[in-house]
Order: C-alpha cells, then structure tokens, then sequence
C-alpha cells in the first residue's frame, strides 16, 4: 500500500521520521540518555584489535559511513570491502575479531558468502538486518535488526537510514566499552541521536525545491557528487541512487580528490551536487567548492543555511539543512539526496520503484 504516495519510494522516504524513531527507541533508553542495545554481545569490544565490515550497494555506503564513526569514535580500526571482493579477497583474519554484515533483505549472496568465510576464519559475526528470518539473521551470532518495515522500492531509502542510526548507537556502545567515550560523551551523542527522526522531518520540508531542482538535474548528461569525511560515503550513496532510478551517470567523489582528475570534466553543463555539513573539514569542502565556481560549474550545495551564506560560494542552488550535531549528519543528509534522486527520476518519467535490469534482492552472485 503506497498510501497517498505516487510511489513505494517516496512512500518510504517520507516514512523515515517515523521508523528510523523506532528504531532509535530500540537502541537507546530515553531515561538514561544512554545506549542499550536489544541483545547481549557474544564478544567484548574492549578486546577487539580490528572490526571487518563487508555488504553491498547501499548497505556498503552505510558501512563506510560507520567506518568514520567507529574509528572517531571508539579508536577501533576498520577494515571494509564490498562482499563480492571481500569473499575472494583471502584477507587474513585474527581469530576471535569481529565481522559485521549490512543487509537490508539478508539475503544477498556475495554478503552471505563474506559471512560464511568469516565464519571459517573464526570471526565473531554481528549482522544489522530488516528480514529478522532472514539466512544472513540466522547465520549469524548476533543480530541487531533495523526496525524500518517491509521495503518495497528497489532504491534502499529508509533501510539505510535505519542501519546508520543502529551503526551510531553501536559505536557509540564501543566507544564506551573501549573507554574512548565517557559517559557524559555519551550521553551528548545519544542526544544528537534522538534529535534525528525530528531533523529528518524538517529537511523533508524542502522537497518543494528539490522538485523544481529536478527539473534541473534531469537535463544533465553527467553528475557529480561532492563529500569529505563522513558525507563522502554520502556522496557515493547519492550518486548510486541517482544512477539506478534515472539512469543518469552519475560519480561520487571525496571532495579533495576533485583536482587528482574529476575537475576536468567541470563545465557549465555539469551539476556538482555538494555535501557540505557544518564539520570540521567544513572550510576544506568550501575551498573545493569555490574550484568548481571558477571552472563554472553548476554547484547545489546541500548545507545548512547560516554556514552556506557565510561561506560565499556562487552557487547554482542551495538545499537548506536545519543546524545540527555533525555526527548525525549522514543520517539526515540522505533525506535530500533521496529526495534529489527520486524527483529527477519521476521527472524523466522512469519506474522509479522498479528501475529496469535491476532485483530488489541480489540473491546470485
Ligand atoms: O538487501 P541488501 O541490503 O543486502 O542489498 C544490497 C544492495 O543490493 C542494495 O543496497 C542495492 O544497491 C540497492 N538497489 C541500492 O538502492
């Protein structure tokens, strides 16, 4: 049932508030203001010297996204690889470390032959999945669900929200654990947590924009996709997204990497959508920004409001975010560039919910 929606996937953006609170309220206790996950864990995160991560398309792009949250935050170092390289890979593994899969269906093959391979090698296997019956839920030590509902659109919305919000609470268990993060660290991220679901609800109230924008990107030929940090996996989602919908080709890029090649393709053709949360390495993407400007390309920069105008950048448009904790803004980003991705596409008049040579679920290799 679509509900009043054109289609499943606008369905499931719009949902977002509402399941990726759900599953927030599944990882955190709102009195304490403190993690507390669903299941005990069958190993300790003190003990680990390195955590494996290995999942496919989206699920991938959360991975790297809690990448750059374990190591910040838990001083836990990350190894991951897409599950269709990591299962031939033969990467060495100490036993006893720990390996997580992403998994929206749980049933995507290349995953679950990275799964059975970390197995043989004796890894403790964590999996974040939407199927709880699903094979890669049972094959595994521990599951930690995503809460996001049945997922129907063959674009991954609002699964990849929820396995973010569970990757930020687990980081922040190992953070804890580690003791990387104290307890009143703790209790402040949690808190940036919990302000998702209602950050999400405002930066849905610039889809009117998007839509006019779309009809923009649908014209382009080529798009790029701009992001440091934690908003460069961001940047690889969005470009994914845009690709599968509309069949755009679309790259994304770290933004420091734009003048190792990517800037000779910049033209006045060329829409760079850009990433830019108010972080640490917010100056960096804006000098990268003002590179596209004078090369005349087609900037849409997603930012907050105040820090974009201060920043001065000639821009084709701007995408408006509320002000918010940094950390979280991969979870809220994804609102925008979903938005951006679904709107060019419907657009261009495509099946947005079914895109052509694509399965919702990649059961063979
Ligand atoms: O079910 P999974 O999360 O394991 O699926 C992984 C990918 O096949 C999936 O994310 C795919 O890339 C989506 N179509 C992206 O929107």
């Amino acid at each position: 049932d679509k509900g009043n929606h054109r289609h499943f996937m606008a369905k499931e953006i719009h949902e977002q508030p509402e399941v990726v609170g759900r599953t927030i309220a599944h990882y955190v206790d709102l009195a304490t203001g403190r993690v507390k996950l669903p299941t005990a864990l069958p190993f300790d995160f003190a003990k680990l010297r390195r955590l494996v991560i290995s999942s496919c398309g989206t699920a991938y792009y959360a991975g790297l996204v809690a990448k750059y949250w374990f190591e910040r935050l838990a001083r836990l170092a990350v190894d991951i690889d897409v599950a269709s390289e990591f299962r031939y890979r033969e990467m060495p593994l100490d036993e006893g470390e720990l390996a997580l899969f992403i998994s929206q269906s749980g049933e995507t093959a290349d995953t679950l032959a990275s799964l059975r391979y970390a197995k043989g090698e004796k890894q403790h296997i964590l999996s974040i999945v939407n199927v709880p019956t699903s094979t890669i839920a049972r094959e595994s030590d521990v599951v930690m669900p995503t809460l996001a509902g049945p997922e129907i659109g063959v674009a991954s919305t609002k699964a990849f929200t929820c396995q973010l919000a569970v990757l930020l609470a687990l980081a922040i268990a190992a953070g804890r654990a580690r003791g990387t993060l104290s307890e009143a660290e703790e209790q402040r991220l949690v808190a940036s947590l919990v302000a998702v679901p209602g950050a999400m609800a405002d930066s849905l109230s610039s889809e009117r924009e998007i839509e006019h924008l779309a009809r923009e990107l649908a014209k382009a030929r080529d798009v790029l996709y701009l992001g440091r940090g934690p908003a460069f996996p961001l940047a690889l989602e969005g470009a994914l997204k845009l690709k599968e919908i509309s069949y755009i080709h679309a790259e994304g890029y770290a933004a420091g990497e734009l003048k190792h090649g990517p800037i000779a393709l910049i033209d006045e053709a060329m829409p760079v959508i850009v990433l830019a949360p108010h972080d640490a390495v917010f100056d960096k993407t804006v000098s990268n920004v003002q590179e596209v400007a004078a090369r005349g390309g087609k900037i849409i920069l997603i930012g907050e409001e105040r820090a974009v105008e201060e920043a001065g950048v000639a821009t084709f448009a701007a995408i408006g975010m509320p002000a918010l904790d940094p950390v979280i803004a991969p979870i809220v980003y994804a609102v925008p560039v979903q938005l951006l991705a679904y709107h060019t596409a419907v657009v261009m008049g495509k099946d947005v919910d079914q895109p052509r040579n694509l399965a919702k679920s990649v059961t063979v290799e």
